[in-house]
């Protein structure tokens, strides 16, 4: 009696779940096995302890609107000299990989161009940005750069009267992906608004949110919802760590990226394989946290550049090699304004290093290492200085385009709860692929104060000459398994200090 009323017990709950794998339909365990297949091959074997270790070529995987730009303008830029930049970084063509023996290549490519890349001697770095205020910035900048193309009297007129570029080192905005796809259409938008404006097809929105002007700008609910902003901005910051934006390079991608958009239970193998390649990245920074991210990525990348900068004599070259070169690399500059002065800023003052010529010969020593470390730290700081007033100009200059409407940070706190917890499950793989990338940048943390120290003690007892960069990466190295291990330990003894300075930095942040 008591067996069976178990059993019907049983049978009752289990039967929601019997008729539910009968009525799941063919192309769902189709769409898992494609799935799976590509995160079984994408999956990263690759040994942890030399991921610290800057490769010849570094791949900076710039998500859009996470701040990338600083970096490699004012940072990158002056570390590297010209002729180390692989060609057309960030370019309307796709990458172009003709150009052999290049160190560094910054796009907007997804992950997916490493498997054009020499994997075993390239460092990815990136960087992520809260989810939510990544989607508000997307909209805000497809926004701007559309608006001001409002000095024209209609659409025909602006799209056929081509602004050139200066020189053909300038990429528009409008060649770079997204944008090329963001842009055109607000762009649209725009003038189809103002169009029916004049016509009093839409009547004046009383303006107590500016993401909701509809009269002026399409209203940021609408922007969400829309297909293209589902193919290119919800986790978008995900599928681009994975590999599988719309212009991957991968066979399979267009074919995972439906299913996983058909069931997006699928997404958590995005997820998988998207956690498991930052776990292998150089660096991962954070646009909440930019001053601490910024001096992390110095001390990672730029003190190992600075300090292999005499290494190897091949990498001398005649001050005319990089002349030729200027022509095949790409820098993105759209403001015409500010045209000569990035210019100016991104080819002259470096502190480089590479090719240098002017410093005499001999070893690096760790307290010339420290100096031309401070000096480009300084240079940085300099040029994000002049980066922020150019910029703040000219959104400025775009938004009286749009005016009443201005995208401040207030204006952002008027945007009901609703939307935001709407745009928070819409990027839901982004917020759990945020939240893990919360303790890298944590253990980042403690690695490089570790090795603050270490540099410190280096450069005051300095009668050591390093051999560089031998002696440095030996440092490394050997600090690093240490340091790991050190982590390993705390954390498998307490899960929660993890989870403290999480909530610590989420407060600070
Ligand atoms: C667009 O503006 C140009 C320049 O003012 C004008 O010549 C043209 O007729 C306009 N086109 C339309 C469709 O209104
Ligand atoms: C996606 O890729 C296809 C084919 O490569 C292209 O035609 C389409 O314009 C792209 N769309 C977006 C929104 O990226
Ligand atoms: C550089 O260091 C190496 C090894 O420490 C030493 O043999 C060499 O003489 C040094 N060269 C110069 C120019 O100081
Ligand atoms: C937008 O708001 C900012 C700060 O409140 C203000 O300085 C700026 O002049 C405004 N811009 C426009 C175009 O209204």
């Amino acid at each position: 009696m008591m067996r069976r009323a178990l059993l019907a017990i049983s049978l009752l709950i289990l039967l929601p779940f019997v008729v539910q794998v009968y009525s799941i339909d063919d192309s769902y365990v189709d769409c898992e096995r494609v799935v799976n297949k590509w995160a079984q091959s994408s999956a990263e074997n690759v040994k942890t302890e030399d991921k610290l270790t800057l490769k010849d070529l570094l791949f900076f995987l710039h998500i859009p609107r996470t701040g990338g730009r600083a970096y490699y303008q004012c940072f990158l830029r002056k570390l590297y000299s010209l002729d180390k930049e692989c060609p057309r970084s960030y370019d309307k063509i796709r990458f172009d990989l003709s150009k052999p023996n290049c160190n560094i290549v910054v796009s907007h490519d997804d992950y997916s161009l490493m498997s054009k890349l020499p994997k075993d001697i390239t460092s990815v770095v990136t960087i992520l940005r809260d989810p939510v205020e990544r989607v508000f910035s997307m909209y805000e900048f497809a926004v701007e750069v559309a608006a001001r193309f409002l000095v024209h009297p209609n659409l025909t007129s602006a799209l056929t009267s081509k602004v050139k570029p200066k020189s053909s080192r300038m990429v528009s905005t409008l060649d770079i992906w997204p944008w090329k796809y963001l842009v055109p259409w607000m762009r649209e938008d725009l003038f189809a608004r103002r169009e029916a404006r004049r016509l009093g097809k839409l009547k004046r929105s009383a303006l107590s949110d500016v993401y909701n002007t509809e009269d002026v700008v399409m209203p940021l609910h609408e922007f969400i919802s829309h297909p293209i902003a589902h193919e290119i901005i919800h986790n978008g910051a995900a599928f681009q760590v994975a590999g599988l934006t719309n212009s991957s390079y991968l066979d399979d991608a267009h074919e995972v990226r439906r299913c996983v958009r058909k069931h997006p239970s699928l997404g958590q193998f995005v997820l998988e394989v998207a956690k498991g390649r930052l776990d292998q990245m150089l660096f991962v920074g954070f646009t909440e946290d930019h001053k601490k991210s910024a001096r992390m990525f110095a001390s990672m990348v730029g003190l190992q550049v600075l300090s292999r900068s005499k290494s190897a004599p091949s990498d001398f070259q005649p001050q005319s090699t990089n002349q030729k070169n200027v022509g095949s690399s790409a820098q993105v500059v759209t403001d015409k304004a500010a045209e000569g002065t990035n210019q100016a800023n991104s080819i002259g003052d470096k502190v480089f290093t590479a090719t240098d010529t002017s410093s005499p010969k001999g070893n690096m020593t760790a307290e010339r290492l420290m100096r031309k470390y401070e000096q480009l730290m300084r240079k940085y700081e300099d040029c994000i200085e002049n980066s922020h007033k150019v910029q703040k100009s000219r959104h400025a200059m775009s938004l009286k385009r749009i005016s009443p409407v201005n995208f401040t940070k207030e204006a952002r706190h008027l945007v009901p709860d609703s939307m935001l917890e709407e745009m928070k499950i819409l990027n839901s793989l982004d917020m759990e692929l945020y939240r893990h990338a919360q303790s890298i940048f944590l253990q980042q943390q403690i690695l490089m104060e570790d090795h603050d120290k270490q540099t410190k003690i280096l450069a005051e007892n300095v009668p050591v000459e390093i051999d560089a960069p031998r002696n440095f990466l030996l440092l490394l190295v050997t600090l690093v398994p240490l340091v790991l291990f050190f982590i390993v330990v705390m954390f498998k003894r307490s899960c929660c200090i993890k989870y403290f300075y999480v909530a610590k930095m989420k407060k600070a942040g």
